[in-house]
């Protein structure tokens, strides 16, 4: 008899960074928000999880347990946020399987995942968003599920809250829904990525580190001991409209002031958090002092920022604004890995203003990842699983 087949599907997915905060869950086991949340989806050519789903009855004698290779490193497949992930794709199989006898009963077979980051883990670089998002859409494939990305946003949500954002490119709103039982937070599109192709994102690198708190344990406390936290939460609604609003006009000026202000309100009840909790570091604060300076001296606003549960800055700004901004920061990012100045012949020298902040970005920023908005899940031909099921 011929060996039991190995059945396999290959995606990558996104990060993506908000510009309007989750911080809060409402159902820390449904993974529900108190509020919801907007964000960016970025390139893959620069960042991306890229995950092979695999299954087969042949695994039973093997390994009979659901395993992961990330990175290199083997991990079950076993936390509660995996195991919800995982249960309620098998449902989705098993229905295809009971309405259409003649399919393989792929619900019922052990699964083996690889997957693979090109960029460092638990950085604060959203990897939990997009290693969640390529789980499902990964098995998603490989189970043939006919289910929209918006329906699979929420599986991943259960996964990591973020990771519902990731199954969608372009600008995505994580609505938080009403129901008890989750069925109506999940991923929703505001606009395509070829809606606004202007839009740029350049990563200031602070640290590639694992974060101290994690997003999880850190905003459980928040929601426990900061009041500011409560009136947080009356504010976002009205800026989720107002963020839609500045997508769909590509209004820059309003998109940037909300996106600074939303990133300084999150850190601020982080601050209010008891005992506090500091993602940002002073690296972080020279990344906003030169930020200030830079659209100060334009007398425009050239460019915003916004933090994650991590020091690293995102810099959103408009492709015709580069030279401009390049200009100004290559003083403080020349010869930083992955930074390549403007093309204006006075792209030296002229930097922010202020030698401190100059200082202290060239002293704490380690790289630069230049990039912008990208495409969702993208299915790939690339195993990281051979056909024998073996890690290549
Ligand atoms: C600051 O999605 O990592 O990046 O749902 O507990 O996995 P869990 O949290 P996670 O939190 C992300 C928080 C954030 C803001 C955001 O991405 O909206």
């Amino acid at each position: 008899m011929a060996d039991p087949e190995i059945h396999r599907a290959s995606t990558t997915a996104p990060v993506n960074i908000a510009v309007i905060k989750y911080w809060g869950k409402r159902d820390p086991t449904l993974n529900l928000p108190t509020n919801s949340s907007l964000s960016v989806t970025l390139s893959q050519s620069d960042l991306r999880t890229h995950t092979t789903a695999s299954c087969s009855s042949a695994y039973r004698k093997e390994t009979p347990q659901d395993s992961l290779l990330l990175n290199g490193k083997l991990e079950p497949l076993t936390t509660p946020r995996s195991i919800a992930c995982l249960r309620s794709l098998r449902a989705l199989r098993s229905e295809l399987e009971s309405a259409n006898h003649s399919l393989p009963k792929l619900s019922t077979y052990p699964l083996r995942v690889a997957s693979s980051n090109n960029f460092p883990t638990a950085a604060g670089l959203a990897s939990s968003a997009a290693g969640f998002a390529a789980l499902v859409r990964a098995i998603a494939d490989l189970y043939e599920l006919p289910q929209s990305p918006t329906e699979l946003s929420l599986i991943a949500r259960q996964g990591s809250g973020s990771a519902c954002r990731s199954l969608l490119g372009g600008y995505v709103a994580w609505d938080k829904g009403t129901r008890d039982d989750g069925t109506d937070s999940c991923a929703r599109l505001v606009a395509p990525k070829s809606h606004w192709p202007e839009m740029r994102a350049l990563i200031l690198v602070a640290s590639a580190e694992q974060k101290s708190v994690s997003s999880t344990a850190g905003m459980q406390i928040t929601v426990k001991t900061s009041s500011l936290f409560r009136q947080r939460v009356e504010v976002v609604p009205q800026r989720m409209a107002e963020m839609e609003k500045a997508i769909q006009e590509m209004d820059f000026e309003a998109f940037a002031e909300i996106t600074r202000k939303e990133s300084n309100s999150f850190h601020a009840t982080c601050l209010d958090t008891d005992p506090p909790i500091f993602y940002m570091n002073e690296t972080s604060k020279m990344a906003i002092r030169a930020v200030e300076a830079i659209n100060q001296e334009a007398g425009r606003t050239v460019a915003t920022y916004t933090f994650d549960a991590g020091p690293n800055c995102v810099v959103y700004y408009l492709q015709k604004d580069w030279d401009c901004l390049a200009a100004k920061l290559n003083v403080a990012l020349d010869g930083k890995e992955g930074w390549s100045k403007g093309r204006t012949s006075d792209a030296n020298g002229l930097g922010v203003g202020n030698e401190r902040v100059e200082e202290g970005l060239k002293n704490g920023i380690s790289r630069v990842i230049m990039t912008g908005v990208g495409e969702g899940p993208i299915s790939v031909k690339d195993h990281l699983i051979d056909e024998h099921g073996k890690p290549v």
